[in-house]
């Protein structure tokens, strides 16, 4: 899958090692709750985990590694659980390439593949850039805690959707 200048693909154990090195700073992990992932075998079991699936028929964890196309750079993972009527979605980007509209251009992909659903994402309340980006992208601010079973929802976050069009 590509966008203007990315390119997305289903996310895959063997992209830990660079996924890891993209995401391994402190700023990356400063709003969500710390570390992005630990070690890089620990990113590997986690993916493992996460292309096994949910294990329900009612809910599919879909998984996207991107990718500067010019490059070939892995700087992201989109993250969607998908139900039938609503999903809840999550995204990390690597520091180096923060400010670049990578975000934007990735998340706005992930909506549109996801058409018919209301899109849910927490937030912390101090992480400026991803409240930029949900403002962005047609997220508004709705009730705490959330009316879906938002498995990400900690004490204290906020709580985006976005309503199909
Ligand atoms: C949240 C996160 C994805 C936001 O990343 P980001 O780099 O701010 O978002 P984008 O890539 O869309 O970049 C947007 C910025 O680039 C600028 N920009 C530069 N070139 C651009 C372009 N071609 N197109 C769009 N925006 C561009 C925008 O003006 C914007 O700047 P601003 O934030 O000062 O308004 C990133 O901070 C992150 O991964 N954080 C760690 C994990 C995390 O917190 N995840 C979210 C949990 S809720």
């Amino acid at each position: 899958m590509r966008t203007q200048r990315l390119s997305l693909d289903e996310l895959q154990v063997d992209d830990a090692a660079e996924l890891f090195a993209a995401t391994d700073s402190l700023e990356v992990g400063e709003f969500i709750g710390g570390a992005y992932s630990p070690s890089v075998q620990a990113l590997r079991d986690r993916i493992a985990r996460m292309r096994a699936g949910s294990g329900r028929d009612d809910e599919l964890w879909l998984n996207y590694s991107v990718r500067v196309t010019d490059t070939g750079d892995l700087i992201g993972h989109l993250q969607a659980s998908v139900h039938p009527e609503w999903a809840e979605v999550a995204w990390v980007f690597g520091r180096p390439w923060w400010g670049c509209g990578y975000a934007t251009e990735a998340v706005t992909w992930l909506i549109e593949s996801l058409p018919s659903v209301e899109l849910w994402a927490t937030v912390d309340p101090g992480n400026a850039r991803s409240l930029r980006l949900l403002a962005r992208l047609g997220f508004t601010a709705t009730t705490v805690p959330p009316a879906r079973d938002v498995q990400s929802f900690d004490d204290g976050d906020r709580v985006f959707v976005r309503m199909p069009v």
